[in-house]
């Protein structure tokens, strides 16, 4: 996560990277040209997944994977990120930093790094077992959805020196995910899901937040050509061991497009170099998906269309909270920005390709504890940064923490908010919102929102219909 890239927000990230980082987190017809584009390959949903070493213990009953396949182009992508799984982050299970008792600990290398390894490992293990398990597969479908992003840290992707030629050790970081991740796989053939995985944690970290698992100022990916390298290792590891089970790669979430020329280079070169070696691995099967990268969609016009290009899709995340400037718009013009976006997504796509909104939420603040890494304050009560003479627009109580402290006046602008931005989402391909789950942070949480009546049981459920006319 998360900004949206406007000239003011790409300023603020800018100079973001200088301050204790902060994690970052209408209805259009479909264009002549993407109507021509191949739909990704869904027809072979494959049931059959290798028993896992170790995982859920829990017993189960595999339902039968639907008989009407999810067509790309036709249907709308509605999903959920398993957000916090396979890569932590503090504010999503600030449990498992608290339990540590070492403050420093702000991110899933320092976890690895400042602490016993079997301890650590063990809290990994327990983790990677219990977050996700198959009732929340059925959960998830049982409530209209047909998607799941998995992001997923490449020092979980176990390559071995047959499969790359720099270093496998992945230390500070602990590996043995892969089993567990295999395992969702699994459980969403199983329930009919659709499968985007994004590689959310790249070598040397791709953006500095905590959510790549390296909180850094100086984020080295782009200028580490063997860190590259790798992620088209991990890349390739993928499409080739799991490839038949993942409909969409992402190749790289949110990379640090603001950190400029030096840096976008390299990127284009690796969405360029890393859709190459997936369609030489595995053909058009897999779906091949680009982060915006902050820097607008506007940026990669013409850049991974059709026919020279199969089957791409751009992912954009849409969030209006990690700048004073977007925390300042009233409920309305929230509702009216998002409205807008519609039509600069929908104007991209159709002379483009497939677009999908990849990651928002309910949150119209950024009040949840921790959002902005660990130990540092929220914008909206003027402490992010811990700097004094910053804005304050309220205090956070009663907009995070448990639901049973929301007002109904609260829960119903999330309703309404939540309505809105599925109509931008569907304006495109779809959406997918972050996240299913959160320890605390309920404003977040599908689930919860579900449970305690803010977001709908069936997504196409309107209190608010034609909200954007
Ligand atoms: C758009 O779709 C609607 C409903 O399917 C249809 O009535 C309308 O003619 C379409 N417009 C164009 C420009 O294709
Ligand atoms: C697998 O899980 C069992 C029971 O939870 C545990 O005893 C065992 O050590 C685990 N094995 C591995 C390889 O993690
Ligand atoms: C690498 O591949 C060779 C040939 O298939 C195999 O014998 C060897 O075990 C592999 N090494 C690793 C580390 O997987
Ligand atoms: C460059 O990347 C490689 C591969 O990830 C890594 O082993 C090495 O430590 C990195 N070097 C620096 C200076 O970050
Ligand atoms: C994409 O690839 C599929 C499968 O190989 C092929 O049938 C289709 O024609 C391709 N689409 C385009 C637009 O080239
Ligand atoms: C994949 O799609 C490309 C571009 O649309 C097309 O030229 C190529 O023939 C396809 N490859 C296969 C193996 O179908
Ligand atoms: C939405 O777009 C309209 C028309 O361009 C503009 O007047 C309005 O200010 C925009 N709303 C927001 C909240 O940016
Ligand atoms: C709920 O609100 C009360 C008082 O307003 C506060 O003391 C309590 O900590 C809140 N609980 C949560 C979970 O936010
Ligand atoms: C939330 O608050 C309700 C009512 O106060 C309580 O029953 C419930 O256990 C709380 N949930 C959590 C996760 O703390």
């Amino acid at each position: 996560m998360f900004l949206l890239p406007t000239a003011v927000s790409l300023v603020l990230q800018l100079s973001l990277l200088a301050l204790p980082i902060t994690s970052q987190h209408c209805h259009l017809n479909q264009s002549r040209r993407q109507s021509a584009q191949q739909p990704f390959d869904p027809s072979v949903p494959s049931p059959s997944v290798s028993p896992i070493t170790n995982g859920s213990s829990t017993s189960f009953t595999h339902p039968q994977p639907s008989s009407t396949p999810f067509v790309y182009g036709r249907d709308k992508i509605r999903g959920v990120n398993l957000g916090g799984w396979f890569v932590l982050e503090p504010w999503i299970t600030p449990s498992i930093f608290e339990n540590t008792g070492n403050d420093n600990i702000v991110d899933e290398y320092t976890f690895g790094q400042m602490q016993n390894y079997q301890t650590a490992l063990g809290v990994l293990q327990n983790h990677w077992q219990t977050w996700i398990v198959e009732d929340d597969f059925r959960q998830m479908e049982a409530v209209g959805l047909n998607h799941v992003r998995i992001p997923l840290g490449y020092w979980s992707i176990p390559l071995t020196s047959n499969d790359t030629q720099l270093s496998t050790s992945v230390s500070p970081y602990i590996s043995g995910a892969w089993p567990y991740f295999l395992q969702a796989l699994s459980w969403a053939k199983s329930y009919s899901f659709n499968v985007i995985v994004d590689i959310h944690g790249a070598p040397g970290s791709q953006n500095g937040y905590d959510n790549s698992g390296q909180r850094t100022s100086s984020p080295m990916w782009a200028y580490n050509q063997s860190d590259v390298q790798k992620t088209i290792d991990c890349v390739m590891f993928l499409v080739k061991n799991a490839g038949d089970k993942i409909d969409i790669l992402e190749v790289m979430n949110e990379p640090a497009g603001f950190l400029g020329d030096s840096f976008t280079s390299v990127l284009r070169q690796y969405y360029i170099d890393s859709y190459n070696s997936i369609r030489m691995a595995v053909g058009n099967s897999t779906g091949v998906m680009f982060s915006d990268g902050f820097l607008g969609l506007d940026s990669w016009a013409d850049s991974f269309n059709p026919p020279q290009y199969n089957s791409t899709s751009f992912d954009i995340h849409m969030y209006q909270i990690f700048s004073d400037e977007e925390l300042a718009r009233s409920f309305d013009q929230h509702i009216s920005y998002a409205c807008n976006l519609s039509q600069s997504y929908a104007n991209f796509e159709s002379s483009n390709t497939w677009t999908v909104v990849g990651e928002w939420s309910n949150a119209l603040n950024d009040c949840a504890m921790w959002l902005n890494g660990r130990g540092v304050g929220a914008r909206w009560e003027g402490q992010w940064g811990g700097a004094s003479g910053q804005q304050v627009f309220g205090s956070c109580e009663g907009y995070t923490g448990n639901y049973s402290n929301f007002s109904q006046t609260y829960k119903s602008q999330m309703r309404e908010y939540f309505e809105v931005q599925v109509e931008v989402g569907e304006s495109v391909q779809g959406w997918v919102f972050w996240a299913w789950k959160t320890e605390s942070a309920d404003e977040w949480s599908y689930s919860k929102g579900i449970a305690g009546g803010w977001i709908p049981s069936n997504p196409t459920e309107r209190l608010y219909p034609n909200i954007c006319s």
